[in-house]
């Protein structure tokens, strides 16, 4: 059995829909942690409801690589997924990892990406630039932000009247079919 840590820093749509996942199908793999960075963070009611064990972690915690590994080690964790987790992962844990930890960032990169580029911010800046399209983009995680070797794209188009929120809604679409499916492809050459 593989197991999987989730970190997460808000609603949680995506863990859910991961935890899920791989509770409904025997692929040899499970959720066996939520890591978060805020305590009063929706995914954090979504871990406990499915059964999932949690830990509330802080910026200083995150950077301390005792902390981390220790809590790796205690999960068993072979494989990291980033789902809207908004804090720099840091190099040592990057290179524990090393391709095996996923992204999922809400544009089709390299436009859209980098600092400050999260949920909402990437969706208005698609509908201000006048975008024709936009999507997801699940990658591997390298030091910089944004910028790992790309596993997956999906696209959808933006319509001239598309709200943010518009975009927003086709976004999540395609993050609840595809994500949990990728992972399941990176973990079979882990
Ligand atoms: C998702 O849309 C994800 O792509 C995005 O945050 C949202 C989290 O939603 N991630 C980023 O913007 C990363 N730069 P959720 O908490 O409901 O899963």
């Amino acid at each position: 059995m593989k197991h999987i840590a989730v970190f997460a820093s808000g609603n949680g749509t995506n863990a859910e829909n991961i935890i899920r996942y791989f509770q409904s199908a025997d692929n040899g793999a499970e959720v066996s942690l939520v890591v978060c960075n805020r305590p009063d963070a929706h995914v954090l009611q979504r871990a406990e409801r499915l059964g999932v064990p949690s830990c509330v972690i802080s910026r200083d915690m995150l950077r301390d690589q005792e902390t981390i590994m220790s809590l790796m080690r205690r999960y068993e964790i072979d494989f990291i997924v980033l789902a809207g987790f908004l804090l720099m992962i840091p190099p040592f844990l990057v290179g524990q990892y090393n391709r095996r930890m996923l992204n999922i960032h809400p544009s089709l990169l390299p436009k859209f990406g980098g600092k400050g580029m999260y949920g909402d911010n990437v969706h208005k800046a698609v509908v201000a630039a006048g975008e024709a399209e936009t999507g997801i983009t699940i990658h591997f995680v390298s030091e910089q932000y944004d910028e790992g070797d790309i596993l997956f794209q999906a696209s959808t188009p933006v319509e001239a009247t598309d709200t943010h929120e518009d975009v927003a809604r086709k976004i999540h679409e395609l993050e609840q079919i595809h994500f949990p499916r990728v992972i399941a492809g990176a973990l079979l050459s882990c």
